[in-house]
């Protein structure tokens, strides 16, 4: 049995930074699923050579990769009551990414949740159950063991703009929820031009980064004001704010970095060009009142985020910066590709 899976990443506008229990996290966070950066993974499924519990090699553009092979045996194992089936195959997975290593584009939402994906398609096609995949029963499933392999993968499941954690009677820290129909559509076709400012990422890994929110002195402020922001941050998204949305999400990539540099120990994945190109932004913005801003990931590239309409102005504008560009847009999630 074989399928492909492609899975796109997803940019938060509120971000996800800190957690607690098993994958929960301390804050809603609210995100735009892309389209062009995305995993393609193929799933082979043959008869298992050995009584072993879980027989599966992993390979990634081509080889065979160790780490992340051991990452996700850990993975399946711990969650097998939802793998039952495909774990009586020899799994065979082969994956690849449309955006380079250190682009600034969270690889392992797209990864993780092109992994669960395909994996419970495959399980629930063994157990004859082909017609509920993709029902929102199974997208339910996917994003919450996505969620359990990374945080933002439950996100990236869903089409549109994307919301997860507890959130009034709109969103639960166990799977992530699709928001597009509460936001003027407009947002659906928003355009995401990243920056790379460097290639050479310092990165800090994901665990290190929220455990360093569990001792941070403005820790309680954080959650609560990412809670404030996202009462704030779906009204100007209801009512097309861009002068409020934009002026949100800007503070909420400023305050993940802020948190950064203020934690124990402090870090800073900013660099003196990524405040180059903010100021440069914020000046072109102000000069053409294009409602165009940034956010940013766990690194020193830009995101920026602006209405399709103003895509040749926006990007003529880029261009000048000098520095390699990824185009994307706000897409569909998930999906059976072949
Ligand atoms: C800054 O989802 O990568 O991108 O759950 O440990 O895998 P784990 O963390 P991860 O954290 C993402 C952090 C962020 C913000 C966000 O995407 O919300």
């Amino acid at each position: 049995m074989k399928l492909t899976v492609r899975s796109p990443s997803n940019i938060a506008l509120i971000k996800y930074w800190g957690k607690l229990g098993d994958q929960l996290p301390c804050n809603p966070s609210v995100s735009f699923t892309l389209t062009h950066a995305f995993t393609e993974m193929s799933f082979e499924l043959c008869d298992k050579n050995s009584s072993e519990d879980i027989e599966l090699v992993f390979f990634f553009e081509g080889l065979e990769n160790q780490k992340f092979q051991d990452k996700i045996i850990k993975f399946i194992l711990k969650e097998k009551e939802y793998f039952k089936n495909v774990l009586s195959k020899k799994i065979i997975l082969n994956s690849k990414n449309t955006f380079p290593h250190s682009s600034g584009i969270a690889s392992s939402a797209s990864s993780m949740s092109a992994m669960v994906y395909g994996l419970l398609a495959l399980d629930f096609k063994l157990s004859h159950k082909s017609d509920e995949v993709s029902s929102q029963t199974f997208l339910n499933l996917a994003s919450r063991l996505s969620r359990l392999a990374s945080g933002s993968a439950s996100r990236s499941v869903f089409p549109g703009v994307v919301l997860w954690g507890d959130y009034k009677d709109i969103g639960t820290n166990d799977c992530a929820v699709d928001v597009s129909h509460m936001v003027d559509s407009r947002f659906l076709t928003f355009r995401d031009t990243i920056v790379i400012v460097s290639k050479n990422e310092k990165s800090v890994s994901s665990r290190a980064g929220h455990g360093l929110m569990e001792n941070h002195p403005y820790r309680e402020v954080r959650f609560q004001e990412a809670r404030k922001r996202m009462d704030e941050l779906l009204m100007a998204m209801k009512n097309y704010d861009l002068e409020a949305f934009i002026k949100i999400v800007e503070k909420d990539a400023l305050d993940l970095h802020g948190l950064m540099m203020t934690s124990e120990p402090s870090f800073m994945l900013i660099e003196a060009k990524t405040i180059d190109c903010i100021k440069k932004l914020r000046t072109f913005r102000e000069r053409t009142n294009i409602p165009v801003c940034f956010t940013l990931d766990a690194g020193p590239n830009l995101h920026v985020l602006y209405p399709i309409e103003y895509r040749e102005e926006v990007v003529a504008f880029l261009t000048q910066l000098d520095l390699p560009l990824i185009h994307d847009e706000v897409g569909k999630g998930s999906e059976i590709y072949e």
